[in-house]
């Protein structure tokens, strides 16, 4: 399969007066076209800084500081602003957890599509509105016609999440980032939303990544994941294998956790501690304190390696599973 993205040795810093500090380091990636990919990992391990320098998004005191975004082969990193651009939000596109970071509420919805369409294509304004409509009656928008004249606050906080997917789908783009685009809604809305873009995004043949801190929310959907800690990818490697023999003792916490690993009425096993801080990341594995299999060379800083046909950082993988 054709690598539609693949992305090597990221790294993202924050400068500040006291120095810069290393937020993301050492992100490998590889997504076929079409290919569906959970990027999970728990608050503040690095997935929003890494979806955000993909797009092209991040911002000062943050800067992309090393590594190659490698889109359809072109390294994003040294493509001029103008190119950026024309990619963002047409071969590229990303759905927030917030809507309104995509939505103007002071725009009407039809201005702000078609507005989109026409940053992207020289077709005449009939055809962009008729686009912008086809968009919101795809993701199951009622009255797609009347509601083009409305604006941002007049819809439900579901209904807007469907406005700015339907904005990102709209032109069609190879790749979608969709960052926890469910985790402010309620659970039949999301699972209603989260359906939507995976069906469209497997009919126009649009690769995903999942970005989300909710293992059990992408389990069912990503054919591939990748496990984020303090600012890496732990694991990585066909959903199906990690599911069933995680190697990364995060990574089996993680599934430890999930509600259909633990017999019903029985406590679900929380990973114990916290994850430390990056203005203080201790020696080695940033992993050891927390880590039950940890040894005196987990003071040392192991590498993303092969091993078992997926991508994995550890001295001591699991070997038991994820019951242990
Ligand atoms: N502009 C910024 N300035 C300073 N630190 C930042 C900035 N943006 C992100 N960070 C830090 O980078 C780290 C990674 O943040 P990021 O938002 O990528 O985490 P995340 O995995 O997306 O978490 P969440 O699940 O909470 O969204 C965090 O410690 C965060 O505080
Ligand atoms: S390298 Fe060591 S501390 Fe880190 S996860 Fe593996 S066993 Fe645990
Ligand atoms: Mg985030």
């Amino acid at each position: 399969m054709t690598a539609i993205l693949e992305i090597k040795c990221l790294k993202a810093e924050v400068m500040s007066d006291r120095g810069r500090i290393t937020l993301i380091d050492d992100i490998n990636l590889n997504l076929a076209a079409g290919e569906v990919m959970g990027l999970v990992g728990e608050s503040g391990s690095g997935k929003s800084v890494t979806g955000l320098s993909i797009m092209g998004l991040i911002e000062k005191p943050v800067q992309v500081t090393g590594g190659q975004i490698l889109f359809k082969g072109q390294d994003l990193r040294t493509l001029p602003q103008k190119e950026m651009r024309s990619i963002r939000g047409n071969r590229i596109a990303m759905i927030f957890q917030d809507p309104m970071s995509t939505l103007n509420p002071v725009l009407r919805i039809d201005t702000q599509m078609m507005e989109v369409v026409h940053t992207h294509e020289a077709v005449s304004k009939q055809t962009a509105r008729e686009r912008a409509r086809d968009a919101l009656g795809m993701v199951g928008i009622p009255s797609p016609e009347e509601r083009l004249s409305a604006y941002p606050h007049q819809f439900s906080g579901g209904m807007r999440q469907r406005v700015a997917i339907a904005i990102a789908l709209m032109m069609s783009p190879d790749l979608i980032i969709a960052d926890e685009p469910t985790t402010a809604l309620d659970v039949t809305i999301q699972a209603q939303i989260l359906s939507i873009v995976q069906k469209l995004a497997r009919e126009k043949g649009t690769a995903l990544i999942w970005v989300t801190h909710d293992l059990s929310v992408v389990a069912g959907l990503s054919e591939k994941l990748s496990v984020m800690y303090a600012g890496r990818i732990v694991e990585q490697g066909s959903t199906a294998a990690l599911l069933r023999r995680p190697l990364h003792p995060y990574t089996n916490g993680l599934i430890a956790s999930l509600p259909a690993h633990n017999r019903r009425g029985s406590r679900l096993k929380q990973i114990t501690g916290t994850t430390p801080s990056f203005a203080n990341m201790p020696k080695g594995c940033a992993f050891h304190s927390r880590c039950s299999f940890a040894t005196d060379i987990c003071l040392s800083s192991p590498s993303l390696e092969l091993m078992e046909g997926r991508l994995l950082r550890c001295f001591h993988p699991v070997i038991e599973g994820a019951s242990s």
